[in-house]
């Protein structure tokens, strides 16, 4: 039996505008790894080589071995090394790539041969480290790859393979974010909305995952519209308005949020002017004060093992 794992998982954006918990990208713009090793010491260890806390019980990782260890009855000491390449906090699913790599690990070095959508919901534990409750979308993004639909009551997910020629520009802006940042920005979601609202919503959802059916990046970003999330949370990124502006001036075919925030996505296809979109983010960014870093990415497979 092995007794070290390592997995790599992709980064991912959520929401893609009105498919709020329920849609997720996994993205090629950053990766995580998560070495797992049995020890004979009891407890849960957790190294890292960035600024996240190593309480098991307030980082994501240490929230999935605990469930898994507490369904499986397995009492072994786990060592958690996290290398991240996903900037933690900016809403391109950090947490939510550790939770996954760990699952996955767990899985294999204690020989648990889970399906898919378990490992999801083992992953969807993680995130009450970071967004205080749980939720999917992420999670599924980053293990299946490509575009996932979640749905829940029961949970279950629905992948379709991305257009080749779909392609992304993200605006991370240089900002501190608060470690419970997407707590935060769901608190800030209404309780109650309007029906035309959520009409809207539901027919550009609708027609999303219609363009990934289709394999057309135009009809995607065409649908980037939510009425209800973003109006509610853009308040919380300087230059909002701006960087949508500008970015959609230059050729991107819908801009939205990702995931919590604070990170803009634009989404446009291969062939689009993508260095002109990013150079127009930053210049919305950079009029509210704020820099930021532009990555060009694509979307991409899911989480797998690289090291057993
Ligand atoms: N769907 C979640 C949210 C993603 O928007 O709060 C968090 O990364």
């Amino acid at each position: 039996m092995a007794e070290s794992v390592t997995v790599k998982a992709p980064s991912s954006t959520a929401n893609l505008g009105p498919g709020f918990d329920v849609f997720g990208l996994a993205l090629d713009a950053f990766f995580d790894e998560v070495n797992l090793s049995k020890k004979k010491r009891k407890g849960i260890k957790i190294i890292t080589n960035d600024h996240i806390p190593t309480n098991p019980a307030k980082n994501s990782v240490g929230l999935v071995v605990k469930a898994m260890q507490k369904k499986f009855k397995i009492n072994n000491g786990v060592e958690i090394k996290i290398k991240k390449g996903i900037p933690v906090g900016f809403g391109i699913g950090s947490s939510a790539a550790s939770a996954v790599a760990t699952a996955i690990a767990f899985d294999k070095l204690f020989k648990l041969n889970l399906e898919p959508i378990s490992l999801i919901k083992y992953a969807g534990e993680g995130e009450k480290a970071s967004a205080g409750s749980i939720h999917y979308d992420n999670v599924a993004a980053s293990l299946l790859g490509g575009f996932v639909i979640v749905r829940t009551n029961p949970l279950d997910v629905i992948k379709i393979e991305p257009p080749k020629n779909l392609a992304l520009c993200i605006a991370i802006p240089k900002l501190d974010v608060p470690p419970n940042k997407t707590k935060v920005s769901r608190g800030v979601i209404p309780k109650k909305i309007r029906t035309s609202d959520s009409i809207q919503n539901l027919s550009n959802a609708a027609a999303i995952v219609v363009g990934f059916m289709k394999k057309d990046p135009e009809i995607i970003g065409n649908s980037i519209k939510d009425l209800i999330v973003e109006p509610a949370r853009k308040h919380m990124i300087p230059g909002f308005n701006r960087v949508k502006k500008n970015a959609l001036a230059s050729g991107a075919f819908g801009v939205t949020i990702s995931g919590a925030g604070p990170s803009v996505i634009a989404f446009a296809k291969k062939s689009s002017n993508l260095k002109k979109i990013c150079s127009s983010m930053e210049k919305g960014f950079s009029k509210a004060n704020t820099s930021c870093e532009t990555i060009i990415c694509k979307p991409c497979k899911g989480a797998r093992i690289i090291k057993k």
